[in-house]
């Protein structure tokens, strides 16, 4: 009979609660009773008084699998087991993305589950490790619970786990540990069955059948699976539609992050006049996402955009949108669509915690946020595979090209001009005084350039339905013609600090919506630069990435 030991510890600087759960390098995690301090510190915060809250339930548990990904999963396991969860589903070898976690925390209705993902971080040895919890509604811990946990962390002496061997987790099927039971589930089949029920399966079959081509690049990461399955087994795309497909450790040396930069595969695929139809691609976890045409690279603020007032063309959404939630820097595109539509349009803090207050109370179906997070209310994150299909459900309607449909939908509603600029690896300090300098400008009135500023603010968030209020969330700059620029400091890096700007306005003129995003916002560009002294600061005279 396996028994129950309890293992002293010290407590560890766990992590400030941020948006993305405890995110360190996998050489910090494998040290000795760091992983586990972590993990009791979360079955004591929901565990309630002596754990009693755990008995008799259930907890999710799977990962991206990358590297570490096994290991953590059977640490956990001898964990829930000696803490009394009564059973633990987890994805065949240890797989489960981000959007299935929550699909199945939600269709089981169990205690919540523990996700392992360093998200669009790197994997392997030398990479990066992570892992959260989610409550069970199925989306991240609100910051109560977080805070609870890093709470927890800092006072820990002990923790309960097996001794046991480890638990097969390539077969499915449920076996005992100790008094727990573990059952390994298809981390694919309750996905794809959800998927089935929102999209148009029929019509994006005969699409593919009628001679769509598309590239979906898993970037050997966790949405290979999910994709295959999916679009080349139900849907039929040709085979090899889906691009680096095989889950490895490390990524295949690759940054499972969905953007223009990493995703060159799929970009250089979507290139040239025999390129497919629409290419996409999702992350480490899949729950990012990024939409191409032939030659044409969709914003996530738009994506967001076209896909809401296309919404009722996907037979879960048929009887239209209850309302569109966007993180603060993710363009106004949406709220177009939202007044148009005649529902309402909400401006929450960066994170995708934010909009499940608003999904849960039926406020809003659609979210998402610029950097590359599209979703909707049958989850509680976002979802990178649901905006896939939720694009090929349009296609399929529509017959029409990406680019054709983005820049129909540019001349119906005008273009939010966009762009996000980051400065990764600045000097910490040098970031801090960047941001005080600008909370303390006050600009209302004042002329720049061509644009005069209608005010400025450190953009502050009541949640309008549990009244928690976060402040600090990004400083706007708001002109009076709409436009604006937006500064923020990342809360997901590993290292020194970055420095997103985000630059937008509003373009209502159609013979002008082919400009170069950088050409067409130049002047706000160096208009932000300047008020944030950037230079200066920072020495740095362009940002590492421009998305
Ligand atoms: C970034 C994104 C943000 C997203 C988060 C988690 O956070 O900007 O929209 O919710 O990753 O995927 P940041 O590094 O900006 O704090
Ligand atoms: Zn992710």
């Amino acid at each position: 009979m396996a028994a129950v030991k309890t293992i002293a510890t010290t407590p560890f600087s766990g992590q400030k609660p941020g948006t993305s759960g405890l995110r360190k390098k996998v050489k910090v995690f494998a040290q000795p009773n760091y992983l586990e301090n972590f993990v009791q510190a979360v079955f004591d915060s929901i565990g309630g008084e002596s754990g009693g809250q755990i008995a008799g339930k259930t907890l999710v548990l799977g990962g991206d699998g990358r590297y570490h990904n096994r290991t953590a999963i059977q640490t956990i396991l001898k964990m829930a087991a000696a803490n009394g969860f009564a059973r633990v589903m987890v994805g065949r070898g240890g797989i489960l993305s981000t959007p299935a976690a929550s699909c199945v925390i939600r269709k089981y209705k169990t205690f919540g589950g523990i996700i392992l993902s360093a998200s669009h971080n790197p994997g392997g040895p030398d990479e990066d490790f992570g892992i959260k919890y989610n409550i069970p509604a199925g989306g991240p811990a609100p910051e109560a619970i977080t805070e609870a946990i890093y709470a927890r962390s800092l006072v820990i002496d002990s923790y309960k786990t097996l001794e046991a061997a480890d638990v097969d987790l390539d077969t499915l099927g449920t076996r005992a540990l100790g008094g727990m039971e573990v059952q390994v589930f298809d981390p694919v089949a309750d996905y794809a069955e959800l998927m089935e029920s929102l999209f148009d399966f029929s019509a994006i079959r005969a699409a593919f059948a009628g001679g769509l081509r598309m590239k979906f690049d898993a970037m050997h990461a966790v949405t290979g699976p999910y994709a295959t399955e999916i679009l080349e087994r139900r849907l039929g795309a040709a085979a090899g539609t889906v691009m680096n497909g095989t889950p490895l450790e490390d990524f295949g040396h690759g940054h499972p992050d969905p953007n223009l930069v990493h995703a060159h595969d799929l970009v250089e695929a979507l290139t040239g006049k025999d390129a497919p139809d629409f290419g996409a691609a999702s992350d480490g976890d899949g729950d990012r996402n990024m939409i191409l045409g032939r030659d044409f690279y969709v914003t996530p603020s738009d994506s967001l955009a076209v896909l809401a007032a296309n919404a009722t063309l996907c037979p879960g959404y048929a009887k239209g949108l209850k309302g569109i939630a966007r993180s603060m820097p993710t363009s106004a595109a949406p709220d177009r669509v939202a007044a148009k539509l005649g529902i309402p349009a909400w401006e929450t803090p960066t994170g995708w915690k934010f909009f499940g207050t608003l999904l849960d109370a039926g406020k809003a179906t659609f979210c998402g946020e610029e950097s590359f997070g599209t979703g909707s209310d049958h989850v509680r994150e976002k979802d990178g595979l649901w905006a896939v299909l939720a694009w090929l459900n349009v296609l399929a309607a529509r017959r029409q090209s990406v680019a054709d449909i983005v820049t129909a939908h540019w001349t119906e509603y005008g273009r939010n001009v966009y762009s996000r600029h980051d400065y990764e690896g600045i000097d910490s300090a040098a970031a801090e005084g960047l941001m005080e300098h600008l909370r303390g400008l006050s600009l209302k009135g004042r002329k720049l350039g061509a644009y005069t500023v209608a005010f400025n603010d450190d953009f502050a968030y009541t949640d309008p339905v549990d009244g928690s209020v976060s402040k600090k969330q990004g400083i706007r700059v708001v002109f009076e013609d709409g436009s604006r620029v937006v500064f923020r400091l990342s809360g997901t890096g590993t290292e020194g600090a970055t420095l997103r700007v985000y630059i937008e306005r509003y373009e209502p003129d159609a013979s002008k919506h082919h400009l170069d995003p950088q050409v067409a916002l130049a002047d706000l560009i160096k208009i932000a630069r300047d008020l944030a002294e950037i230079k200066a600061r920072t020495g740095r005279t362009e940002p590492t990435v421009i998305t």
